[in-house]
C-alpha cells in the first residue's frame, strides 16, 4: 500500500480527521492532505511525527527514508563532506562536546532544529571545537546526508560575507546546478530550505559576524542540526530560533600543559618540566598563543620550553607571538576594531587598571564618563567577549587581553597620568578613529 493510502487508513481506523491529525503531527491539514492523495511525498520527519502521533512504531519512518533515498538517487544528490581537517591535538571541552551531543540527541524527535553558538574570545578555540564535534558525530555515524561548512568572514581582515554568497556556495555543494540558482536572497534561502528538507544534514557557519548574518543560512527541516562560532554571542539569534549558547573560555593549567606536551613532545617537555607550565602561565592559556608558542619550539628546535618561556616573561613579547601569516595581536585587533570609539577608548584604560578587577564605578572614575555610560560600555566589551564577568558587580580582562589593552593605551592613550581619572562631567575627548585605526591597521 502506497504511503498514503496508509496513513488515511491509520488514521480513520483512530476516529482523527484530517484537522486532527493534522493538529497532532503539527502539520498543516492541506499538507497532510495532499499526502494522503499521493500529490506530494512524505518526508522523513513528517513520517516520524505520524509514528508519533499514531504511535506506529516506525513504519511510516521507514517508508519515507526509503522513498526519498530512491528520491535521492533519481535526482543525482550530492552528499557534501565539507568539514576541514580535523588536528591530531585536541585537549579538554568534554564539557561542551557533551552539551553538543545533548543537544543532538534531544532534538532527535523534536521538529525544531538545534542551533548551537559556541562563542569566546578571540583564539580561545571555538572553530577547533566546532570542527572537532561535527567529525565525531559523523563517525558515529550521525549527519549522514552530508556536512556543510561555510566561513562567514564575520570577523576578520575583510567585509562580512553576505548571506546571498553564502547560499549560492552552499547551493553549488548540495548539486543544484548554477542555472537553476535563484537571484534574490528570500528565493535562494527558501532553494536552500527546500533541497535540505528531509535530510540529516550539519552545517557549520564558521565566525559569524551577527545574527542577521546567520537568519538566512539556517535550514527547517527536522534531522538538520547546525553550530555556529562566533566571537559574540549572537544576540537577536536565541529569540528567534532555538539556539543554544556555548560560552568557551581559555583552557585550564593542566589542559594547556598537556596541549604543550603533545605538540613539543615528551622528550622536550620533560627536559625542562617547569618551563611547561610557566609557558602555560605566559599564554595565558589561550589555545592560540599556545598553538603559535609550540610551533616556535619545534620550528626553531629548542631542546625544552625555557627559551621560549624566559623570552615571553616580556608581555610585549607574549603580544608578538607570530608564526608565519598567523599571529597572535591580528586576532585581538580584528575584534578591537569592531569596538566604536568610547568602547575602544575604555576597553584601552581598562587594560592599566592595577588590581585587574573593576565595576561601573571604577571605570567611570577611570575613563571620566558617567555611571550609566560605563554600563553601557562594560556591557559592549562584555558582549565582544574583550572583558569577562567575574561576578556579578565586577568584570577583568583575561590574560593576554589585559596586556592587549596596556599596550595599547600606552601607545594611544599616553602616558598614566594622562589616563588618571578626570570629573564626570568634563569628559575627556576620544582619540579620533583615525589615530586608533592606524596603530592596528
Ligand atoms: N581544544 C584544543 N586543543 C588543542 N588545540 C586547540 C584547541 N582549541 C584550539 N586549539 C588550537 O588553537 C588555535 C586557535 O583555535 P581556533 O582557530 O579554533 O580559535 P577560534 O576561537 O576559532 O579563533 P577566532 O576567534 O580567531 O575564530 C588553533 O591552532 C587550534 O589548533
Ligand atoms: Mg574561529
Amino acid at each position: 500500500m502506497a504511503f498514503g493510502q496508509l496513513l488515511r487508513s491509520h488514521r480513520t481506523r483512530r476516529g482523527l480527521s484530517l484537522a486532527q491529525l493534522a493538529e497532532r503531527v503539527h502539520f498543516n491539514r492541506g499538507h497532510l492532505s495532499r499526502i494522503e492523495t499521493g500529490k506530494r511525498p512524505p518526508s522523513v520527519g513528517f513520517a516520524e511525527a505520524c509514528d508519533r502521533a499514531l504511535g506506529t512504531g516506525d513504519t511510516f519512518t521507514a517508508i519515507a527514508s526509503a522513498l526519498e533515498a530512491a528520491a535521492r538517487q533519481r535526482q543525482g544528490w550530492v552528499r557534501p563532506a565539507q568539514l576541514p581537517v580535523a588536528k591530531r591535538i585536541f585537549v579538554g571541552r568534554r564539557d561542551l562536546m557533551d552539551r553538543l551531543d545533548e543537544l543532538r540527541r534531544g532534538h532527535e524527535r523534536s521538529l525544531a532544529v538545534p542551533v548551537a553558538v559556541v562563542h569566546g574570545p578571540p583564539g580561545v578555540g571555538k572553530s577547533t571545537l566546532a570542527v572537532h564535534w561535527a567529525h565525531q558525530a559523523v563517525s558515529d555515524g550521525h549527519f549522514a546526508d552530508g556536512q556543510l561548512f561555510a566561513d562567514l568572514q564575520g570577523i576578520g581582515p575583510g567585509t562580512a560575507a553576505a548571506p546571498v554568497d553564502v547560499l549560492k556556495d552552499l547551493l553549488l555543494a548540495v548539486g543544484v546546478p548554477a542555472e537553476r540558482i535563484p537571484a534574490g536572497l528570500g528565493q535562494r534561502a527558501a532553494t536552500f530550505r527546500s533541497y535540505l528538507h528531509g535530510r540529516a544534514m550539519l552545517l557549520v557557519l564558521d565566525n559569524a559576524a551577527d545574527a542577521r548574518q546567520v537568519l538566512p543560512l539556517l535550514p527547517a527541516s527536522p534531522g538538520c542540526a547546525v553550530v555556529v562560532t562566533s566571537r559574540t554571542a549572537l544576540p537577536g539569534l536565541m529569540c528567534r530560533v532555538d539556539a543554544v549558547s556555548l560560552p568557551v573560555t581559555e583552557l585550564c593549567p593542566a589542559e594547556s600543559a598537556t596541549l604543550i606536551r603533545s605538540a613539543i613532545g615528551e622528550a622536550r617537555a620533560d627536559a625542562a618540566p617547569d618551563a611547561v607550565d610557566v609557558l602555560a602561565e605566559r599564554c595565558g592559556h589561550l589555545p592560540l598563543a599556545l598553538a603559535l608558542a609550540t610551533e616556535h619550539v619545534v620550528s626553531r628546535q629548542h631542546p625544552s620550553a625555557r627559551p621560549l618561556a624566559a623570552e615571553l616573561e616580556s608581555e610585549r613579547a607574549r603580544l608578538n607571538l607570530a608564526a608565519g601569516d598567523m599571529t597572535l595581536r591580528d586576532a585581538f585587533d580584528a575584534s578591537y576594531r569592531t569596538l566604536d570609539e568610547p568602547s575602544a577608548r575604555v576597553f584601552r584604560l581598562l587594560g592599566r587598571l592595577p588590581g585587574g578587577r573593576f565595576d561601573a564605578a571604577d571605570t567611570a572614575a577611570t575613563a571620566g564618563v558617567s555611571k550609566d555610560e560605563a554600563m553601557r560600555l562594560l556591557h559592549r566589551l562584555a558582549g565582544a567577549h574583550l572583558i569577562r564577568h567575574r561576578d556579578e558587580r565586577h568584570y577583568h580582562l583575561p590574560g593576554l587581553l589585559r596586556a592587549y589593552a596596556a599596550d595599547l593605551s600606552r601607545r594611544l592613550d599616553g602616558e598614566p597620568e594622562r589616563a588618571a581619572p578626570c570629573p564626570v562631567d568634563a569628559p575627556r575627548p576620544a582619540p579620533s578613529t583615525r589615530s586608533v585605526s592606524s596603530l592596528v591597521a
